[in-house]
């Protein structure tokens, strides 16, 4: 009888609750956690100490990353995973293993992983410059646009050039290469099939890659180049092909103010009105990245925008994951995170028993 229970138990989901230990414990080996723990870690507010962590961005986004993942399987959006700026490839080993222990659900599904693997290009002051101004261009067509054109209500604060100028040069970026990603995910035991290096500047690799496969779509984008054109032009090829239901997650919306520059710019340039949610933290800890649910006309009933954990057995099961419930309502009031104003967050609310 206690052998029925115990089996019954681990079999919810028709998935065994070791998933949820397993994905939990995959996410320590990308993080390092076991050997180089810090607090900085959980937010991701410090980048990793020594050469062995696989990712810079936390404990919370490579969490929420996961439930972004098995959300959007769960809720039948149909597509891949990519992300744009891999440096090591934490984030998409998150969601590589993700597909993998949701199980034939996810079969076919192809986590991407694009990059230079040598660092961020050179910023080209007059690409900026043309992009602003097609951008206000094609926003004049509608009624803010008009305003805009008078009163560029969109001009950041900080000029986005001068914040880029800084990135080229971080070394930890550039100590890194195809070859040692490959090795990592290796080492981790991912299958390697499911696995597709897109290698180069997203400006020539990303048209090379949808123009060679014109039915390729994703069911969740991940953003992290971090500079207004690494950004800008990772959404602009991308965003087409991201299936309505799908997930657009922007690792730096709340710490890089150009990168919140180029996906305000393309969201007014067209229209995008999804509400954009920060990615859930615990009060005090350093909020960077956020998200929005790209609308879905054609289904009657509308797919949840809050996924704070991953539902289910994938739930990691250790007392360190936070948010700790999962998140189901969005909240109706504007919040302003980081110093930045109307961005929805997620009510958390107890499961029911
Ligand atoms: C902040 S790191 C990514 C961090 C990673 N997602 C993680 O979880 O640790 C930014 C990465 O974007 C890449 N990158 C930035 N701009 C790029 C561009 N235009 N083309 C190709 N790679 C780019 C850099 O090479 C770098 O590896």
């Amino acid at each position: 009888m206690l052998f029925l229970l115990c089996a019954s138990l681990a079999a919810r989901d028709g998935r065994s609750d070791s998933d949820a230990r397993h994905l939990s414990l995959f996410r320590d080996l990308i993080l390092n956690r076991m050997y180089n723990y810090h607090a900085g870690l959980e937010d991701g507010s410090k980048w990793p100490p020594n050469a062995e962590a696989l990712s810079m961005a936390g404990q919370r986004r490579l969490d929420h990353f996961s439930a972004m993942v098995a959300a959007a399987v769960e809720s039948d959006v149909t597509g891949h995973v990519i992300e744009t700026g891999v440096w090591r490839g934490g984030s998409s080993f998150m969601a590589a293993k993700t597909l993998e222990l949701l199980g034939p659900r996810a079969q076919g599904r192809r986590t991407y992983l694009a990059d230079s693997f040598r660092g961020i290009p050179s910023t080209d002051r007059s690409r900026v410059k043309a992009i602003e101004q097609q951008a206000r261009v094609k926003a004049a067509r509608g009624m803010v646009g008009v305003f805009e054109w008078i009163w560029p209500f969109g001009k950041p604060a900080v000029d986005p050039i001068t914040v880029d100028m800084t990135a080229q040069d971080l070394e930890i970026l550039n100590d890194n290469s195809a070859a040692r990603v490959r090795e990592d995910a290796a080492r981790l035991r991912l299958d390697a099939s499911r696995l597709r290096f897109v290698v180069g500047y997203f400006n020539e690799s990303l048209p090379k890659l949808l123009q060679s496969k014109p039915d390729l779509t994703f069911a969740v984008v991940r953003l992290d180049g971090d500079t207004f054109l690494s950004t800008y032009d990772a959404l602009d090829q991308l965003y087409p092909r991201l299936s309505p239901g799908g997930f657009l997650i922007v690792d730096d919306y709340l710490g890089w103010s150009s990168c919140r520059h180029a996906i305000d710019t393309y969201r007014r340039e067209h229209g995008i009105t999804e509400r954009i949610v920060a990615v859930p933290h615990k009060q005090g800890e350093g909020w960077a990245g956020v998200y929005w649910r790209k609308h879905d006309p054609q289904r009657k009933e509308q797919l949840p925008v809050c996924v704070g954990a991953p539902t289910g057995s994938l739930r990691p099961a250790d007392g360190l994951y936070a948010p700790p419930r999962p998140y189901s309502k969005l909240d109706a009031a504007a919040h302003t995170i980081s110093g930045v104003a109307g961005l929805a967050k997620c009510v958390p609310r107890m499961p029911t028993a």
